[in-house]
């Protein structure tokens, strides 16, 4: 009778937990180190609603900008580790995990976001999403943000203006060769802190889009940003493989089409904000925006784009070829 009672006890046990377990919704954590109001910002929280709308209760997703969780360092050890399901870090920032995705950090390489755009549609981009399959990391889209402008202390607007400057550079290799191009000194610094290097002038300038220029005020504290569009920030939003596998497929799938319009949504948001937050730098007064006349801008290009040749082998040529196509 004793037996009977533990094993009905058990039983119950063991249905309460299962049923708990069945309850409990699929918590995604989101984590990025951007403000809210950027397109990777928007897209986050545009998938964080959609999934609420169509998956409430059975799927959760948890969205932590502005470096609140980890910084850009850190969050695709996180990932790894299970401690956020999903990141959206810069394609300059995948370094420890593949060489290929080098190619975006190139100088001068693509002429607008749309051949940045036609590039990753096509099937050499899309190729790339699983470049880092291996390691435990799946590409599940690019998201953009838009090409890169520099900002700085003086104004620049030939390359020697740069000579003996410190610029925070994301952690990229091809980033630091491209400042040492210029006789420049590059600093690999995380995003969090380079409003505090700019205004404490620890550094003179930075590169970065209209977008993280105006949402993070670097604008506050630089006197000048050299419209010089010369490479871009875009996003690999990833995943880890064991967590993506770990989804019944029919929430995979749900999941997957809220990412992909999400996307998009940040997509439309990363246009707006390219015309939008360079104007609004404008209106400020608080920094003066140098557009190149198109012999300034040659010397930069001639500059910068002998940076290509030390990286094609690491990159590789096929990669290459296909983004210099995507331009026409
Ligand atoms: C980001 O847009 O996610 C950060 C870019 C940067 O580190 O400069």
């Amino acid at each position: 009778m004793r037996k009977l009672t533990a094993g009905l006890f058990m039983a119950a046990a063991m249905m309460t937990s299962t049923v708990a377990l069945a309850a409990d919704p699929i918590v995604i954590k989101l984590s990025h180190v951007v403000a809210e109001n950027t397109p990777k910002g928007q897209m986050a929280n545009k998938f964080r609603d959609l999934v609420s709308e169509r998956l409430g209760g059975k799927v959760e997703v948890e969205v932590y900008p502005s470096s609140q969780l980890y910084g850009d360092n850190k969050v695709l050890e996180a990932m790894l580790l299970g401690d956020v399901q999903i990141a959206a870090p810069s394609l300059s920032k995948f370094k420890k995990y593949t060489k290929k995705l080098q190619l975006f950090d190139l100088p001068f390489l693509f002429k607008d976001m749309a051949a940045a755009e036609r590039f990753q549609q096509g099937p050499a981009g899309q190729k790339l999403l699983s470049s880092m399959k291996k390691k435990g990391i799946l590409g599940l889209g690019y998201l953009h943000n838009g090409m890169k402008q520099i900002s700085a202390s003086k104004p620049l607007r030939v390359p020697a203006d740069a000579s003996g400057l410190k610029f925070r550079i994301m952690s990229s290799d091809v980033l630091s060769a491209q400042f040492e191009a210029v006789d420049a000194v590059p600093l690999k610094k995380p995003f969090s802190e380079v409003f505090t290097l700019l205004q404490t002038k620890a550094i003179d300038g930075q590169e970065n889009t209209w977008s993280n220029i105006y949402s993070k005020k670097f604008f506050e504290v630089q006197d000048y940003i050299t419209a010089s569009d010369h490479g871009l920030i875009d996003y690999l939003v990833v995943t880890s493989t064991e967590f993506w596998d770990s989804l019944p497929s029919d929430i995979r799938g749900d999941v997957k089409q809220a990412l992909d319009e999400a996307i998009e949504h940040g997509n439309m948001i990363a246009a707006q904000k390219a015309t939008g937050d360079r104007k609004a730098i404008e209106k400020s007064g608080r920094s003066k925006i140098l557009d190149l006349s198109d012999a300034e801008r040659q010397q930069w290009v001639d500059a910068m784009k002998p940076v290509w040749s030390q990286f094609e082998g690491a990159v590789g040529k096929d990669l290459l070829d296909a983004a210099i196509a995507a331009n026409n």
